[in-house]
């Protein structure tokens, strides 16, 4: 893990969130799934972020701009800096024979360099508006489907290794449908090393932080 100061290249808009782009600077992309704290200026808290996009030479952030924290991030501007610390946490299992990736909104976030990684699977993706889905654009492969239609809905009877990301209710959905799929799980993060217990989660009957485990966890073991 380094924490770094990086200047922002470009930031654009895809559909309703921000694909905010750094100058990579010293830091390593990681895994897909690890996730990186961004701290932006004048604020107290630094957010978590998974990597989307690991160009060469930068790294791309897709941001939700739904509190605060995540709003002035979004409204950086080329030249900015922001303070930037990661990889932290456990990526995605990459070592999978039939990777499919199901993912539901901002979950879509992690999915352009994991299917880069994994050399353009084929993904499942489900928005609530088209305005949303336009961030399918970033993702090769993809099947879309709009609300009302669930991703699990349209799962097919045998989704091979599914990789997952999305809001809790449809991880829960995922994990029900196929035991043993990764789920990259969501929570509150202050530190993203271990310190605040802020991320803290039920897995096997006991109590793990989310940082350290995961953020990517197997189903059937959360
Ligand atoms: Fe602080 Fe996990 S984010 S312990």
């Amino acid at each position: 893990m380094r924490s770094e100061r990086l200047t922002v290249v470009a930031n654009e808009p895809i559909g309703p969130y921000q694909l905010v782009r750094l100058r990579r600077s010293g830091l390593d992309p990681g895994t897909p799934g690890q996730f990186f704290m961004l701290e932006a200026p004048g604020r107290v808290l630094p957010r978590p972020f998974s990597l989307c996009l690991a160009a060469q030479g930068e790294l791309g952030f897709l941001v939700d701009p739904i509190g605060p924290g995540t709003r002035a991030i979004a409204a950086l501007e080329p030249r900015d800096v922001i303070r930037v610390t990661g990889p932290l946490g456990n990526g995605f299992d990459l070592s999978v024979a039939r990777p499919l990736l199901v993912g539901g909104g901002i979950g879509v976030a992690p999915f352009p360099y994991l299917s880069e990684r994994l050399g353009r699977p084929p993904a499942l993706l489900g928005f609530r508006t088209a305005h949303h889905a336009e961030a399918a654009a970033l993702v090769p492969n993809a099947e879309v489907v709009l609300d009302p239609t669930l991703v699990t809905d349209a799962l097919p009877d045998d989704p091979g290794d599914v990789l997952a990301c999305g809001p809790e209710p449809m991880l829960d959905a995922v994990a029900l449908r196929v035991p043993g799929a990764q789920l990259a799980c969501e929570a509150p993060m202050a530190c993203g090393y271990g310190a605040c217990y802020g991320c803290v989660v039920p897995r096997d009957g006991s109590f793990v932080r989310l940082c350290i485990e995961g953020p990517v966890l197997l189903a059937g073991a959360a």
